[in-house]
């Protein structure tokens, strides 16, 4: 007799960039997370959400207990995600201002990014921008996002040979490898917090 295997049920995963560049490296990585989730991994669905619409958070653009259209599409964009990925460059040994603008809009009451499960992947300089994964496990605290602990993801976008090609696509075999660790890690944790392994 054949045995069955359950599916595992499906997650929803969305993704955001701190960069708002073009070419940037760390957009890069998350349309390599959404290619290996499609093509590779069972039970993710991932989305990528653009950040760079956001203002600039001023709770004055708060009226009546509702916010700008385009925070409220965001907001509910987190709200009915299981986990985040993150790809958050540094900049001066941090996150940037985008990615912690989009993090404060949602944190904004109701907080609509409590209990979910998040991964961190950047690329960057020297660091391959892995301070700025220390401050935003930081920022998760109060807002009570939770963090897979391992694997680490940062690369080094800099050193040869070129990670990248000119259009910011991952280029490298053994990062892609990594990323689908960080996926596979990010799956079973969202499952795990929500009682569902
Ligand atoms: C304002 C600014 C500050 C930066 N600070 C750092 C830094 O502290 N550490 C680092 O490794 N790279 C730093 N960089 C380099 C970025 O990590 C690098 O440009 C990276 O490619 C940005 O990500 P992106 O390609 O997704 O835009 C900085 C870049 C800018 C624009």
């Amino acid at each position: 007799m054949e045995a069955v295997v359950a599916a595992k049920p499906v997650i929803k995963v969305a993704a955001i960039c701190g960069s708002l560049r073009k070419g940037s490296y760390n957009r890069g990585l998350i349309r390599t997370a959404l290619e290996i989730s499609k093509e590779s991994i069972n039970g993710i669905e991932m989305e990528y959400i653009d950040i760079s619409p956001l203002p600039m958070l001023d709770t004055d653009l708060e009226v009546d207990g509702k916010f700008p259209p385009v925070v409220e599409a965001f907001r509910h964009k987190i709200l009915e995600s299981d986990s985040i990925l993150f790809a958050s460059p540094e900049y001066n040994y941090s996150v940037t201002a985008p990615l912690k603008n989009a993090i404060d809009w949602a944190s904004r009451p109701p907080n609509v990014w409590g209990d979910k499960a998040a991964a961190i992947v950047s690329a960057g300089g020297g660091s391959g921008g892995s301070r700025s994964h220390y401050h935003l496990r930081q920022i998760g605290i109060f807002i009570d996002l939770h963090f897979i602990n391992k694997p680490e993801f940062y690369l080094n976008a800099f050193q040869p040979p070129a990670k990248f090609d000119g259009d910011g696509n991952l280029i490298d075999p053994a990062s892609k490898d990594k990323m689908k660790d960080v996926l596979v890690a990010l799956q079973a944790f969202t499952l795990r917090l929500k009682g569902k392994n």
